[in-house]
């Protein structure tokens, strides 16, 4: 027995080592962890059980009958991150560069079915040259299981995908369809198809990080929710980032002990909103003075920067904040903006987390741009996701509110449950100036009329009041006690009951 014993040791060791120390050590010179290291620093010191370590491929074509490794070039099971189950797959570069085979396929469609029958998320560690080209057809059956397994878990369990290597082909369709995709700086990527293939196709020269690296994913596609400068901060990230979700659509919202007093006043937000309303602020103060203990995890924050979205907590509970951003062009919403916020409602949504909303919004982006874009579909995502949603939504109109922008902002027309307004609020169809320039046309050539009509309008339409006499905010109040006001919403709401009519699911404006 001993030496049956001492036999699965060495078989486990043989196992550890992947496509062997030399594969390894090249891995490390380009500053980028084993698939088991990452999950050692991921999970709970001690807790991860690996499952499947001996699964080998099934392949007989190019002598690859000769070649197989077990595990198979990705390392699954399941730990805790602080305590909390969590299911993971780590893809080891080292074995046929993480591409996807059969076999591996379906160590990674067993985890999953767990996750969603335990309730508890799935975070993909990702480092993969796609489908493994010598299965050729299996792999990509492996894949559409993969696949169809996402779409099923997609609002029952939260999938998270981090992005540490090379993924190429299939190996960017998963993350794509999972909740969050975060990447690695300058040694993870994510393309379609490869530069060699783009000069063919397109005659483009591109480099890989230009075309699908983390900054380009961060800054200008928004497929990354956020980079990271290395392996090791971005799997602490994670660690921390875990503690804001539920576990699955079943688990309440994660609470943690808060010392931060829920009736803290912050006399510096009456000061906030400028006098002159043409003036931009920073949203981020009002939400980093708002939130307990000044903590907000922001979500991606070099994106679509016109407005923010991320979580933060309340008494100790999770909240997703949605904020238009004056300093960025004046906080309007556009195509990008819309899509960033809206996907947010709907993640919050599916897992049970309130939205606090904070709006000053000029309106939608006008131009050709935005109408060839589609704005009028992208803008609509947002609307649908707001409207659809049923967790309790609280909404603080800050300055401007105006137009079809207002109705969208989780406007309680939208049922938004609890909506103040700042005494710096503008509820109004449009701004002063242009409302003038409309309704009194006959006066365009005398500008000193049109300044009296403006302020004569902005006098009586750009405060709170006329949204306040119709019972379309619930209260004007002080800024400075807006952290009172939103505990004690949110408290009130803890408990809300709001269901949607039965369908087999809505048509979202995609
Ligand atoms: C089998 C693969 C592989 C793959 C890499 N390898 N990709 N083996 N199938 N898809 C192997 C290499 O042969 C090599 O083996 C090892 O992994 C490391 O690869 P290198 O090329 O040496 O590493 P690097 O220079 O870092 O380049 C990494 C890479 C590159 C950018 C990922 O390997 C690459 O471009 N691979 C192909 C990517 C691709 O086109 N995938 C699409 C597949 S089709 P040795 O033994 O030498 O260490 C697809 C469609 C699915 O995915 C669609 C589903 C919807």
């Amino acid at each position: 027995m001993k030496e049956i014993v001492a036999e699965l040791d060495r078989k486990r060791a043989a196992a550890r080592l992947g496509g062997g120390q030399d594969r390894i050590d090249k891995l490390h010179a380009q500053g980028r962890l084993t698939a088991r290291e990452r999950i050692d620093l991921l999970l709970d010191k001690g807790s991860f059980e690996e499952w499947d370590t001996f699964v080998e491929h099934r392949c007989t074509e190019f002598g690859m009958e000769q070649r197989t490794i077990p595990g198979d070039g990705v390392v699954t099971g399941y730990g805790t991150i602080n305590g909390r189950l969590t299911f993971v797959f780590s893809q080891d570069f080292t074995v046929f560069g993480g591409s996807l085979s059969e076999a591996h396929a379906e160590k990674i469609c067993k985890i999953m079915d767990h996750a969603i029958r335990a309730g508890a998320p799935v975070i993909g560690l990702n480092d993969s040259g796609g489908a493994r080209i010598q299965e050729g057809i299996a792999s990509l059956a492996g894949y559409a299981n993969v696949f169809q397994r996402n779409v099923m878990a997609s609002g029952v369990v939260p999938q998270i995908s981090m992005i540490m290597g090379p993924c190429a082909g299939g190996a960017v369709y998963s993350p794509a369809i999972t909740d969050f995709i975060f990447m690695v700086k300058d040694s993870s990527y994510m393309f379609v198809t490869g530069p060699e293939v783009v000069k063919t196709v397109t005659h483009e020269t591109v480099t890989h990080e230009e075309l699908g690296g983390a900054v380009t994913h961060s800054t200008r596609s928004g497929v990354s929710d956020r980079a990271f400068d290395n392996d090791v901060e971005a799997l602490l990230w994670l660690r921390q980032f875990m503690g804001y979700l539920p576990t699955s659509n079943r688990a309440p919202p994660p609470w943690v002990p808060s010392e931060d007093p829920a009736d803290r006043s912050e006399p510096s937000l009456d000061a906030l909103v400028p006098n002159n309303t043409n003036k931009p602020y920073n949203m981020k103060e009002l939400i980093y003075k708002v939130v307990d203990g000044q903590e907000f995890f922001e979500i991606q924050p070099d994106f679509a920067q016109n407005i923010l979205i991320g979580f933060g907590r309340m008494e100790g509970y999770t909240v997703g904040f949605v904020a238009n951003q004056p300093m960025v062009l004046a906080g309007c919403l556009d195509i990008d903006s819309s899509r960033k916020a809206a996907r947010f409602v709907r993640f919050c949504d599916c897992f049970n987390i309130p939205i606090v909303t904070f709006v000053d919004v000029p309106g939608f982006m006008p131009g050709t741009t935005q109408e060839y874009g589609g704005i009028i579909k992208h803008g609509a995502k947002l609307l649908y996701a707001y409207a659809e949603a049923t967790v309790p939504k609280i909404t603080v109109i800050t300055r401007k509110a105006y137009g079809g922008a207002y109705d969208v902002m989780s406007s309680q027309h939208l049922r938004g449950d609890v909506n103040f307004a700042w005494p710096s609020a503008e509820i109004a169809v449009m701004g002063p100036k242009g409302a003038v320039e409309i309704i009194f046309r006959e006066h365009a050539g005398d500008p000193e009329k049109i300044e009296e009509l403006t302020e004569d309008y902005r006098q009586k339409f750009a405060n709170p009041f006329i949204a306040g006499h119709r019972g379309f905010i619930e209260d004007v109040i002080k800024p400075s006690f807006t952290r009172k006001r939103l505990c004690r919403s949110l408290a009130m709401l803890k408990d809300k009951k709001l269901e949607n009519p039965w369908r087999k699911h809505g048509n979202i404006p995609l």
